[in-house]
């Protein structure tokens, strides 16, 4: 038996929009192709950005975009990226293929890509990360004046000398990406000492800036504990956001798995890798709870997703993999978690938008197709900034050879027109689930209903067949006293709404 509880009377904390962020690296495929194609290019485009990839963005309703990476944020030199375009030096992209980078794609044309991405009342927030491995702290200061300071000033002169008068207004900055590797191979406290020194130069000009540290990998309890100690006290945070990063991996690093030849017990591998979620925000949120009890400190889990085996025949380094229905259940789950850790996670940003990854978007030439993954973008779009209602699931277990793992995972949230929507997933590869959601606390009259869901848990959109994994209406829900039963198809994600 699977029994959803849904406190209704006690929401209170809502669902920050930014849960639902995107993150695109000087990657592979990902900026170069997916975004920017240049003026000149066939590819329908608006000042070189392809308009296809921004009407799809702009659907489910993108609130903020982290970029340059990554990895490569700690070896971008900002200032390189900026003027005209056939003047930029070149750079070697060294993490990602050894490519040449041209630096066509810089600072006005990220800013540029936001403010297509935004729709009047939903803007889509930049989110910068800065470059402390083999940056400088001037460096990055004068970046953020570059972008922020509205008056004159050496950078905002320059600013305007490149065609832009008007600051951006840059709320979100990131000091540092995975300085305990690529972006610097660094201790926790030499981070955080460093982290104090940079973010005292990431200046608020006026606007309030959000500065982002660096946190842990997955499960590195130690590093949470010593930039939190470092960074925020007693008097004062000096951060308003720390960082997680975790992937799921099926298999092991060296072999991965492949995005589309799987079996069931990879699917549940999978699954039971993308639960770990739980217990890294738990975790980390008790640590972070010792020197912020009141949680004015947001978990950005900035980088998320899956992470396969690149598709056959593609370059190594360009992170290239297909996004099948075992990618929209990861989502779901993700979200799910994530909204139900409202309190503490303040934005997520899956990894990465287009063509690396876990991506939302496959491109090839002028051709562009929607992943399962941005089908359920789009069905938990409803959540971004609605308050939290409190859930508690009971869930059959499925078995696995070492233990087991629920089949059901659900969030709810009431919006502002006082729609309720439940979310859940059934990792299920075989069977359907009967879940019984119990609504405490309100009346309501009708109960509707979309799915992403198919045929086998490979499917997969080609630019061939676009549409095999879709969202589509849902008519599994029907109204019984004192709730609803949803009889929720083998591996499904499902929104139901109540109003
Ligand atoms: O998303 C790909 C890479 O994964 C990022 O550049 C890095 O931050 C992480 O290790």
């Amino acid at each position: 038996m699977n029994r959803i509880a849904v406190n209704a009377a006690a929401g209170s904390v809502k669902i920050n929009r930014h849960i639902y962020g995107h993150f695109s690296e000087h990657l592979g495929r990902c900026i170069y192709g997916g975004y920017w194609v240049g003026e000149d290019s066939p590819v329908p485009n608006v000042r070189g950005i392809r308009k296809d990839v921004v009407e799809a963005l702009k659907k489910i309703r993108i609130p903020n975009l982290r970029w340059p990476g990554g990895c490569f944020a700690d070896e971008y030199h900002w200032k390189d990226g900026i003027g005209p375009r056939q003047e930029r030096p070149r750079m070697i992209n060294t993490h990602w293929g050894g490519v040449t980078e041209d630096n066509s794609f810089g600072t006005h044309e990220f800013l540029d890509l936001c403010e297509m991405l935004s729709s009047p009342g939903e803007p889509c927030e930049p989110y910068i990360c800065g470059n402390i491995g083999s940056g400088t702290v001037q460096e990055l200061s004068q970046w953020v004046e570059y972008c922020n300071f509205d008056g004159v000033s050496p950078m905002a002169d320059l600013r305007t000398r490149n065609g832009r008068a008007e600051p951006w207004n840059v709320k979100f900055w990131g000091i540092g990406n995975e300085s305990w590797g690529c972006g610097g191979n660094m201790t926790p406290e030499f981070y955080a000492d460093n982290y104090r020194r940079y973010a005292v130069y990431v200046r608020d000009y006026g606007k309030p800036v959000y500065k982002i540290a660096c946190g842990p990998n997955d499960s590195n309890y130690n590093w949470t504990k010593v930039v939190m100690e470092k960074t925020c006290g007693e008097r004062g945070n000096l951060l308003d956001g720390l960082s997680l990063h975790y992937y799921t991996v099926p298999g092991e690093w060296a072999h991965k798995g492949s995005s589309t030849e799987f079996g069931e017990a990879e699917w549940l591998i999978t699954m039971r890798k993308a639960y770990v979620m739980e217990e890294l925000i738990q975790r980390h949120s008790d640590i972070m709870d010792t020197c912020d009890p009141k949680r004015k400190v947001g978990l950005v889990v900035d980088e998320w997703g899956t992470w396969f085996d690149v598709e056959p025949g593609t370059n190594p380094g360009f992170l290239y993999q297909q996004s099948s229905l075992r990618d929209a259940l990861v989502a779901g789950i993700h979200f799910n978690i994530f909204n139900n850790h409202a309190e503490r996670v303040q934005m997520a940003n899956i990894a990465q938008t287009i063509n690396v990854l876990q991506s939302v978007i496959l491109t090839e030439g002028a051709k562009m197709l929607l992943t399962p993954t941005w089908h359920v973008f789009d069905m938990y779009k409803v959540h971004q900034d609605a308050v939290k209602l409190p859930v508690h699931v009971e869930s059959e277990n499925i078995q696995l050879g070492f233990g087991s793992i629920p089949a059901v995972t659900a969030c709810a949230s009431v919006d502002d027109d006082e729609k309720i929507h439940v979310s859940l997933t059934n990792i299920d590869p075989k069977l359907e689930k009967e879940v019984k959601i119990e609504i405490r606390g309100i009346d309501f009259k009708s109960v509707s209903g979309q799915i992403v869901g198919s045929a086998h848990m490979q499917d997969h959109n080609t630019f061939e067949r676009a549409d095999t994994v879709r969202c589509s209406s849902f008519a599994g829900a029907r109204c019984v006293k004192g709730g609803v039963t949803v009889m929720l198809p083998a591996k499904s994600v499902v929104t139901v709404e109540l109003g």
